[in-house]
């Protein structure tokens, strides 16, 4: 597993940060139309998606996820920023699925179905070893994040909406239960630690999110996860301690 770069604006890898800069901010904010946060990719947050070349990078991995695709901002981002990966995307809503398919037409490592999200995850989980998993289907009454997290035995996961306990940052709630650790508690198998940004950290980018910027957590399924551990950016949350905050 390669480590991360050193965690200072000359120690980021320059060529990375500014291709991760020049496509992030070239892709079209189309979730606008019915996003709080004013849509882009990662809901706008370029940290986010700072986090994702290391994650790619230190996880080695040989696909990314996307559940809940809506109308294709990241789907978007991704598929250009990493075009030697396949992008998998899928939405429930198939005005979605046709919005970001015609969106996406032309890119031939970009793949956008119809689907349950749990389906999708469970195909990819199945067809390749270190799949990168953006969770980030939601707002239909049945709230699939549980299915998802149960059909991966093999991954490096993020969940976008989720409670990392700081008032900047938004989360989900469907009916009584937080997107936040106690879903994490109720899957199979219950990861010990799962990780979170610093607040603080000193990213190469800054966020330009002047709006809702949402919580994300990341975790690594059936993977080593030492590099989350030695991230300089990512704190270590301890499950069972957090579900009890
Ligand atoms: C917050 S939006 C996603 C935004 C998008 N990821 C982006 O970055 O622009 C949530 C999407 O999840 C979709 N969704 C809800 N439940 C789903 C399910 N079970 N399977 C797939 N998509 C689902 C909704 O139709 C909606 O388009």
């Amino acid at each position: 597993m390669q480590p991360f770069p050193p965690h200072n604006l000359t120690g980021w890898p320059q060529a990375q940060v500014e291709r991760t800069f020049g496509v992030f901010y070239t892709t079209v904010r189309a979730g606008q139309a019915g996003l709080s946060d004013g849509g882009g990719p990662f809901g706008f947050d370029i940290t986010v998606a700072l986090l994702v070349d290391d994650l790619l990078s230190a996880f080695e991995c040989d696909a990314i996820v996307e559940t809940g695709c809506y109308l294709g901002d990241t789907t978007d981002y991704l598929a250009h920023r990493y075009p030697d990966l396949p992008v998998h995307a899928c939405d429930i809503t198939q005005a979605h699925v046709a919005f970001t398919r015609q969106r996406l037409a032309g890119l031939s490592n970009a793949h956008v179905t119809c689907l349950d999200s749990p389906l999708l995850v469970a195909r990819a989980n199945a067809a390749h070893q270190r799949t990168l998993f953006f969770l980030d289907a939601h707002w239909a009454p049945d709230w699939p994040l549980e299915r998802e997290l149960a059909a991966i035995t093999r991954g490096v996961v993020l969940i976008h909406d989720f409670d990392v306990g700081h008032p900047r940052f938004g989360y989900d709630t469907y009916g009584d239960l937080v997107c936040g650790p106690q879903v994490l508690a109720r899957m199979p198998d219950p990861p010990e630690v799962y990780f979170t940004p610093d607040p603080q950290a000193d990213w190469p980018l800054p966020c330009l999110q002047t709006g809702r910027r949402a919580g994300v957590a990341v975790l690594a399924i059936g993977l080593d996860d030492e590099a989350l551990c030695s991230h300089p950016c990512l704190t270590t949350r301890h499950l069972k301690e957090e579900v009890h905050r």
